[in-house]
């Protein structure tokens, strides 16, 4: 096994790792090829962080594959990307299911493409009884369409007398997201040396630990990841108190 893998504390892991995985479009070019081959070579780092995620026991992985943003993008490269996403799904199901892992999918999904959906779906229904890792697809996500939807639900809710206006707290407005079910995330991490958060879970990483990466994620490894896990393993997470208070609780 690995240096960094076994420097990992595996009574003090995350419960939630989140990744916005960034820069198969700058690999791409710095290997004199389209952006496409770009995405076809992070698949297998998804693979990676998949499978040490799993191996970790890690609970909950969030990964930022597709923004509410990205629809933007050249529609050759954004069919390019649902292409993928569809070869992927039936290529890893049956590895999700020998994992134990389960599939779950945050973002706007009915905007994509019927048979991306349709796969996905298939996916999430095929694995829903696994009880190890969850997968969370980010898909057609953007953390401010999410807080949209979110106010939209409370507001109804509120006029149809289910909730009143006074029981709007922190933890009514989580129940409210996308993420109800997920702890918030205890590290984000985002690759290729970008300093931002490009509208991913702006409410829940209020108190996660951020970690940015300088590799571009066709060349993020399983040993990349253990690294940062040791790195976060050695912060206090303070969450507004004073250092000494943290220390006593312990
Ligand atoms: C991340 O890589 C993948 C998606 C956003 C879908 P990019 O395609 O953003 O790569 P760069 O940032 O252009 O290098
Ligand atoms: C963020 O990456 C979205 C995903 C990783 C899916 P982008 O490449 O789209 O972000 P910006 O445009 O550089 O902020
Ligand atoms: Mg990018």
């Amino acid at each position: 096994m690995s240096d960094f893998y076994n420097q990992i504390n595996k009574n003090a892991l995350p419960a939630h790792v989140a990744i916005i995985m960034d820069g198969n479009g700058r690999w791409a070019k710095a290997n004199g090829q389209p952006r496409a081959y770009g995405h076809i070579n992070g698949v297998k780092s998804v693979r990676a962080v998949t499978e040490a995620a799993a191996e970790l026991q890690i609970k909950y992985l969030t990964l930022y594959a597709f923004s509410t943003e990205n629809w933007n993008r050249p529609k050759e490269e954004v069919d390019a990307l649902m292409g993928l996403l569809v070869s992927t799904i039936e290529k890893e199901t049956e590895t999700l299911n020998k994992n134990n892992m389960r599939l779950t999918t945050i973002g706007d999904t009915k905007r994509l493409p019927e048979p991306v959906y349709k796969k996905l779906m298939g996916c999430i229904e095929s694995t829903s009884s696994n009880t190890g890792t969850t997968l969370n697809l980010a898909l057609s996500y953007s953390s401010r369409w999410e807080i949209a939807e979110m106010v939209r639900q409370i507001s109804e809710d509120v006029k149809n007398g289910k909730i009143s206006s006074s029981e709007i707290n922190d933890e009514l407005i989580s129940s409210y997201l996308s993420t109800k079910d997920i702890p918030d995330p205890d590290l984000l991490i985002r690759t290729s040396g970008e300093y931002r958060i490009s509208n991913f879970l702006l409410w829940q990483i209020a108190y996660s630990e951020l970690y940015f990466s300088p590799v571009m994620w066709p060349d993020f490894t399983k040993e990349n990841f253990y690294e940062i896990i040791v790195d976060y393993q050695k912060r206090q997470r303070r969450f507004g108190k004073t250092g000494e208070q943290i220390e006593e609780s312990k």
